[in-house]
């Protein structure tokens, strides 16, 4: 059975989506870089084990990553998963981890990269926002996309009610590409695009706002 490690630095919500998917995988630990990280409760409650890798006692990014690569490996992991981990990676760690690091973000890639997503997303005034599950590489939220999901934007959203109807979306597609992973359905083409074996044919747009047809 596949291993994986997930790292968390919040409350864990994207954690418990994986932890309930019934992945036919072992979650070996789950590390956080953030002491009282609510993901690490959640953890603990499922019987992972739960460790705390605190960013700050390191004096650079470079023993930080080092110190936590060392930690994943200690529980030797298929597949690492960020899951609301908020710490910008070195290329080596991300190299180390090459075709087997995956992220979820909160926007539809490649807009919106970095941090207020929704915020940004409103103020550009989009009409399909969304998230994206993704392999991890050097360049900040960039990577071959596995999976995305769109939302609506409604004329009354705020950054809030945006944020839960993207996260949502997030807790379906999360699992579902992990599930993919752990299957060995995904393939990594050359060129930077991710191939699902066995995908079924369907093609179906998403217009918003749907006005009439
Ligand atoms: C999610 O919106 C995720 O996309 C982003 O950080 C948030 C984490 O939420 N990277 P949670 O800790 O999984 O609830």
């Amino acid at each position: 059975m596949k291993r994986i490690v997930v790292l968390v630095s919040g409350r864990g919500s994207n954690l418990a989506a994986l932890l309930d998917a019934g992945i036919p995988a072992q979650f070996a630990a789950v590390i956080s870089n953030r002491p009282g990280a609510g993901a690490l409760a959640l953890a603990a409650s499922r019987k992972v084990p739960a460790i705390t890798l605190d960013h700050a006692t390191f004096s650079d990014r470079e023993s930080f990553d080092a110190a936590l690569a060392a930690e994943i490996d200690r529980h030797a992991p298929d597949i690492v998963l960020l899951a609301g981990f908020m710490r910008v990676l070195t290329g080596a760690f991300v190299n180390r981890y090459h075709g087997r690091l995956i992220n979820i973000h909160p926007s539809l890639l490649p807009a919106f990269t970095g941090l207020d997503t929704h915020q940004r997303a409103l103020a550009a005034g989009v009409k399909i926002h969304g998230c994206t599950v993704h392999f991890v590489t050097p360049a900040l939220d960039h990577g071959p996309i596995i999976v995305q999901a769109a939302v609506a934007v409604r004329d009354d959203d705020d950054a809030t009610t945006l944020a839960v109807r993207v996260l949502q979306q997030e807790h379906r597609i999360y699992p579902m590409a992990v599930r993919w992973l752990v299957e060995d359905r995904l393939q990594l083409t050359d060129d930077g695009r991710v191939h699902l074996r066995d995908a079924g044919a369907e093609s179906r747009a998403l217009v918003s706002p749907q006005g009439p047809m």
